[in-house]
C-alpha cells in the first residue's frame, strides 16, 4: 500500500474540529505521511471548516438538504471524495451514520473516533452514558467503520478514569485528550501500511 506517496485523506466533520486539528498539526510536524485532500461538513456552522481555511485545505460544505435519504446523501459524498482521490476517509466528530454506500465504496479505509470504550456506550452522547451507567473507567476507540453503528474493527483505544464529581464537560475533555493522541497515531498506521484487518481483528504490524 505505502510507495513513498502521501496518502490522500479525506477527513468529515460536523462540528469543533479538534480532532482534525490535532491531524493536521501531525502532518505538518512530518508524523504522518499524508496530505489531507478535502474536509467535507454537513454543516456550514462547523469551526471544522475555519480550520481547514486557516490551513490552506480545500474544504466541502455538503448539506443533507436534497437528498431523499441517506443512501442519496452517501452516493454524492462519494462522488465528491472520489473526484479528489481521497484513499482514507476519516470521521472526526461527522454526526452523521453512513449507510453502505459510503462503507462499500472505502471497503477498511473508513476510520472512526468515539468518545468511550467500545463496545460500551455506542451511538450518541457516550460520555454522559458512561456517567450514568457509573463506570470508573471510560476513554476512546478508533475504529474501522463497517455497516453497524460504532461496531467496525478496533485499532487503538485509550483509558481515562471517571472522577466522581465529573460533568459530562469534564469528562469530555479528559477524553479529547487521548483522542487528540490516538487519532493521529492510528492515521499514521494506516498510512504507513501497519495495518491489517483479519475478520474483526485489527493486527498493528511491527
Ligand atoms: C469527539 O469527541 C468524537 O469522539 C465525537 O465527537 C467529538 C468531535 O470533536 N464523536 C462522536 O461522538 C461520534 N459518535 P471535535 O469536532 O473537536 O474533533
Amino acid at each position: 500500500m505505502p510507495d513513498g506517496q502521501p496518502l490522500k485523506l479525506g477527513v468529515l466533520v460536523s462540528g469543533n474540529g479538534s480532532n482534525l486539528q490535532a491531524i493536521i498539526e501531525r502532518i505538518e510536524a512530518g508524523g504522518i505521511n499524508a496530505r489531507i485532500a478535502c474536509v467535507v461538513s454537513n454543516t456550514p456552522e462547523a469551526f471544522a471548516l475555519t480550520r481547514a481555511a486557516r490551513h490552506a485545505i480545500p474544504a466541502i460544505i455538503h448539506e443533507n438538504c436534497g437528498y431523499a435519504n441517506r443512501r442519496e446523501y452517501d452516493a454524492a459524498l462519494v462522488e465528491i471524495l472520489r473526484a479528489r482521490g481521497v484513499e482514507l476517509v476519516i470521521l472526526a466528530g461527522f454526526m452523521r451514520i453512513l449507510s453502505e454506500v459510503m462503507v462499500q465504496a472505502f471497503p477498511n479505509a473508513i476510520m472512526n473516533i468515539h468518545p468511550a470504550l467500545l463496545p460500551a456506550f455506542a451511538g450518541l452522547h457516550a460520555q454522559k452514558q458512561a456517567l450514568d451507567y457509573g463506570v470508573r473507567f471510560s476513554g476512546c476507540t478508533v475504529h474501522l467503520v463497517d455497516c453497524g453503528t460504532d461496531t467496525g474493527p478496533i485499532i487503538l483505544q485509550a483509558v481515562v478514569p471517571v472522577e466522581q464529581d465529573d460533568s459530562e464537560e469534564s469528562l469530555s475533555a479528559r477524553i479529547q485528550r487521548e483522542e487528540h493522541r490516538i487519532f493521529p497515531e492510528a492515521v499514521r498506521l494506516f498510512c504507513d501500511g501497519k495495518i491489517r484487518v483479519e475478520g474483526r481483528q485489527v493486527r498493528i504490524l511491527p
